[in-house]
């Protein structure tokens, strides 16, 4: 299997990039933004209780990450691997992470995080807005959005660091560019873990 998380603050890209990865390498793909996104649209209890903290930019509760992700990791077990997308954002989420793939006698084999300037994150956010109806797109809510990466997500760089499967990756130029980049370090890791897909 092939396990690969994609880092980075809001705006930098890791949902137009996973798309992308997840068809290159045919990964199942876990997105925790959009899942939440779709219970709320779905009205479900969980999305009830998301809704208000995604409307204010805040971190849903671990507790809730792990209801929406856990059964649909352990119950996909016929796939190549997983593409992770906006999870784990806590340290707490790396270490549930971290137990569920155990329990599939796998493990996370590489955390790729895009690099973006904060004036660049905000500009691209701020543009989406003018597009798609994204309720966290306002300029108040985007800066509550990136303290708290700064604050609560961006140390779990660290953990992954200690394990050495941290990479991080120029996130600005076009699209293409930055793909590239991502699959150079993605293949290294194919090649160097011995893994078939
Ligand atoms: P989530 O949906 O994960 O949003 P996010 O992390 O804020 O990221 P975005 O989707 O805004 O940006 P992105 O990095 O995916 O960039 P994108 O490719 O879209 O989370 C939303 C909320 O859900 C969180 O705030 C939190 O409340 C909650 N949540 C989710 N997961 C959670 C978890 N694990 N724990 C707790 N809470 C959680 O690109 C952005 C824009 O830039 C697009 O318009 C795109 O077209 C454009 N763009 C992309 N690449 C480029 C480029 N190279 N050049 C120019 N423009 C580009």
């Amino acid at each position: 299997m092939l396990n690969i998380a994609l880092f980075g603050p809001p705006g930098a890209g890791k949902g137009t990039q996973s798309k992308m990865l997840v068809e290159k390498y045919n990964l199942a793909y876990i997105s925790t933004g959009d899942i939440l996104r779709s219970e709320i649209a779905e009205g479900t209890e969980l999305g009830l209780q998301a809704t208000d903290i995604i409307k204010r930019g805040g971190l849903v509760p671990d507790e809730i990450i792990v209801q929406i992700i856990e059964e649909r990791i352990l119950t996909n077990t016929d796939v190549n691997g997983f593409l992770f997308d906006g999870f784990p954002r806590t340290i707490v989420q790396a270490y549930i992470l971290e137990g569920l793939l155990l329990k599939m006698n796998t493990k996370l084999d590489c955390m790729l995080s895009l690099q973006v300037p904060s004036d660049q994150l905000r500009s691209r956010l701020l543009d989406r807005a003018k597009k798609e109806d994204r309720e966290d797109d306002t300029e108040e809510v985007i800066s509550v959005r990136l303290k708290e990466y700064d604050t609560k997500t961006a140390p779990v760089a660290n953990f992954y660091k200690e394990k050495e499967i941290y990479h991080g990756i120029e996130g600005m130029g076009g699209i293409d560019q930055i793909f590239e980049r991502l699959t150079a370090i993605v293949d290294q890791t194919l090649q160097k873990s011995w893994i078939n897909l």
